[in-house]
């Protein structure tokens, strides 16, 4: 008979060998975790979802191969690209009811994720996830080490020699890539903020989007409120051939000069890319702005907003909030910011209140009061 010794020393063993397995596991998915997101990439490239989007029902493997402009050499390694999306949620596999016999046959539906990737929805995430992975955005990762031992401002400086905001200015691919993606996202937004938020607006006569990129935001404003003068503003290579039409119109400048005078201005986007000097820099301008006609008007900040780490919320989300703020932290000078931080950001630029509305996820619209 087995000694209870020894009985509980086999035990020990196997939980030290269970909990070996599991950090190698864990360390092996982080290590792979690109893999989750270069696929995908693939997937966009090849036009996957919009093929399946486009035969309206559930798509077999041999259709689908047979409509992608692929060597034929590559046909058979199809499937394995499907299996880890449709691991990762991006396909599901359904029953295709077939003519003759009670026979079917399984083929791939598109899910909520990849439905959003669609090149031909409005509201489309695909031009910010070409962007995330274009190996300009990518090669400052290698560098972040590196970063922390020198004295530029950002990985990416060390990466690329400059500035984010200056290659974008000197380099026509990323800023067409940047504009689009952010682009992207500005029509999913704002077609959450002007349903939910319409009282945000109402009673202004002007307002301009600092840092506006090509309009997106401020053109379906000023198409929702056509008695509301619009201004997009933004640096001159990114407002560039845009042309002004009925209550729009774009203006070339630097925000942290001047910004022009309005009733409200809208910082979307804009203050997460920036420390927090450079953010008191910003609102102080915007302040001036804002109260510059005699009368006061107001900041409308759009920006994540941090959730404390013990709030109640998803894992995933968690994650979202995580990655944003090391993207800010890598690719600019910026950072991901809870009430408490956007607080004192909004008091040392001299406003003396603010409201905050939850918007879309962990996106929130912050009025900002002089
Ligand atoms: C993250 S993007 C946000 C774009 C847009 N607000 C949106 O949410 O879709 C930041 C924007 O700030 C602009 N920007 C950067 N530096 C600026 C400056 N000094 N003056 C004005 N705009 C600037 C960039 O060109 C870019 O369009």
């Amino acid at each position: 008979m087995e000694s209870s010794q020894s009985s509980q020393h086999k035990e020990e063993e196997h939980i030290a060998a269970s909990r070996l397995l599991h950090a190698q596991t864990h360390i092996w998915n982080h290590i792979f975790s690109f893999i989750n997101s270069m696929s995908l990439k693939s997937a966009i490239d090849l036009g996957i979802p919009d093929i399946i989007h486009k035969h309206a029902k559930p798509m077999p493997l041999p259709l689908l191969i047979s409509s992608l402009q692929i060597h034929p050499s590559k046909s058979r390694h199809i499937y394995r690209l499907m299996r880890i999306l449709t691991h990762s949620g991006f396909f599901s596999l359904q029953k295709v009811p077939l003519d003759d016999d009670d026979q079917s046959e399984e083929g791939y539906v598109l899910t909520d994720a990849s439905t959003l990737l669609l090149k031909d929805n409005p509201l489309s995430v695909s031009p910010f996830l070409l962007a995330m992975l274009d190996p300009i955005l990518t090669k400052p990762w290698y560098h972040v080490a590196g970063w922390f031992k020198n004295e530029d401002p950002t990985p990416f400086d060390t990466a690329h020699g400059k500035t984010f905001w200056e290659y974008a200015g000197d380099e026509s691919k990323l800023n067409h890539f940047f504009n689009d993606a952010m682009a992207s996202d500005a029509r999913l937004v704002t077609s959450v903020v002007i349903d939910k938020c319409k009282g945000v607006f109402k009673g202004l006569e002007s307002l301009v989007d600092v840092g506006g990129g090509t309009g997106t935001v401020a053109k379906a404003i000023a198409k929702a409120f056509p008695e509301l003068e619009c201004t997009v503003f933004d640096l001159p290579h990114v407002v560039e051939g845009q042309q002004d039409s009925g209550n729009l119109k774009f203006v070339g400048g630097d925000m942290f000069q001047a910004v022009p005078p309005a009733d409200a201005i809208l910082l979307k986007w804009i203050l997460h890319d920036w420390n927090d000097e450079e953010c008191v820099k910003i609102l102080k301008k915007c302040k001036e702005g804002v109260t510059s006609k005699g009368k006061e008007g107001k900041v409308i900040i759009i920006d994540m907003m941090m959730e404390n780490e013990k709030a109640d919320i998803d894992d995933e989300s968690v994650e979202t909030q995580l990655f944003f703020d090391m993207l800010m932290m890598v690719l600019v000078t910026g950072k991901e910011r809870n009430e408490k931080e956007w607080a004192k950001l909004i008091f040392s630029a001299g406003f003396s209140d603010y409201k905050i509305t939850p918007v879309l996820g962990l996106r929130s619209l912050i009025e900002v009061f002089p």
